[in-house]
């Protein structure tokens, strides 16, 4: 088992280390020479493709927040209105699907039950389906009408990593080949996306050779009660992810929130010491998000919370009143969930290794959950 390892105390530390291979790996080839994208794999007739109405995404856990993710990513280059929901709650509610639904049901094992029977559900109104998988041959993949694999290598730990940025990097690369085909405007945005999709796995690389300071701050905050992470945009699935990472190996108290739901809520939680994990936004981004998470880390600062902000490299804006800053290279905004949400896998994995609890096999969980 040692072997298996590749010298790391665990596989979760692997998969975490295993992450720009598992990127890299699910771009291979999938552009042509004139930097097209192809997606052979994709067996769905092309005017189906262009006629599609809605995009649903299904999925659950960690598979779920990667369809979040894309939710962003596709609505903003393709104009196709996405909803992304959780499989068991999907089928039981009456949803609005038909022909004109391209459903992407997003999973690892390709075993989820729950993920299972909304996609068979999907089919039999009508809808087609592409499932997003990371194992060859299973069930769900076999019963959509293509699949889009990701190649992120056997992931044995339970809680996701690696299988999670290769997830993302499949819906991005569906979210530009939808967008291709029809026709959108977008052109030089998508070979310039693809341009920073392709930089990406050195860019990971380079948040793990830059890990120390995460690694302590996860060993010093073993004692914690709760975490909370706050996120807003593509950041906000990141915090949710960074929280049941915490939730799943460390056994602790922690919870994901919108940054601009804070007033609304979340900011009656602050009280003296409280350690909240901050992703902000790229200050080079639109719409000034950036100063308004800037801004709601002055407010949780004030009422006691002990900061760690995840910000880009250059980013010295909260670096007067934040205890902690974790930098992380730049890139463009929809796809900084690749690099961001690796520091606080590594937060979640050292802490609960601190702890002295088995990172690989946490309690009450399971792998994949064939059973409804
Ligand atoms: C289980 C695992 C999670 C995973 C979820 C969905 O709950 O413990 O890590 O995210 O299933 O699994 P899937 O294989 O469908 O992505």
């Amino acid at each position: 088992a040692a072997a298996e390892k590749g010298g790391y105390d665990s596989f979760m530390e692997k998969e975490i280390n295993d992450q720009p291979d598992a990127v890299g790996q699910t771009l291979l080839g999938r552009t042509d020479a004139k930097g097209n994208l192809v997606l052979d794999e994709l067996r769905i007739d092309e005017s189906i493709l262009r006629s599609v109405d809605k995009i649903v995404v299904l999925a659950c856990g960690t598979s779920a927040y990667a369809g979040s993710v894309a939710k962003y990513a596709i609505e903003h280059w393709c104009r196709i209105p996405t909803e992304v929901e959780l499989s068991h709650e999907f089928r039981y509610r009456d949803p609005i699907v038909n022909e004109k639904t391209l459903v992407v049901a997003i999973s690892q094992s390709g075993e989820t039950m729950d993920t299972l029977m909304a996609v068979r559900y999907a089919r039999e109104q009508g809808a087609k389906v592409v499932a997003i998988c990371n194992t060859n041959g299973s069930t769900i993949p076999r019963e959509s009408d293509a699949v889009l694999y990701t190649h992120a290598g056997p992931e044995i730990a339970v809680a996701s990593t690696k299988a999670f940025l290769a997830q993302i990097t499949a819906a991005y690369l569906l979210g530009l080949y939808l967008a291709q085909l029809r026709g959108n405007k977008f052109r030089d945005e998508i070979n310039a996306v693809l341009s920073d999709l392709n930089e990406m796995p050195a860019k990971i690389q380079q948040v793990l050779d830059n890990a120390d300071a995460v690694k302590k701050l996860g060993r010093d905050m073993a004692d914690a009660k709760s975490v909370l992470f706050l996120g807003r945009h593509v950041g906000f699935p990141v915090a949710m992810e960074g929280a049941l990472k915490l939730k799943e190996l460390a056994y602790i108290h922690a919870e994901g929130f919108a940054a601009g739901e804070l007033k609304h809520g979340p900011i009656a939680l602050i009280e003296e010491g409280q350690p909240v994990v901050v992703v902000l936004p790229s200050p080079r981004g639109r719409d000034s998000l950036h100063s308004k998470v800037v801004s709601n880390i002055q407010e949780i600062r004030a009422r006691g919370a002990v900061t760690i902000v995840i910000a880009e490299e250059g980013d010295e804006s909260v670096a007067a009143f934040s205890e902690h800053v974790i930098h992380v290279p730049q890139t463009s905004t929809l796809l900084a969930p690749l690099l961001t949400t690796v520091p606080l896998q590594i937060f979640a994995l050292e802490l609960a290794s601190a702890k002295g609890y088995d990172v690989d096999q946490p309690r009450n969980l399971a792998k994949s959950v064939t059973v409804e």
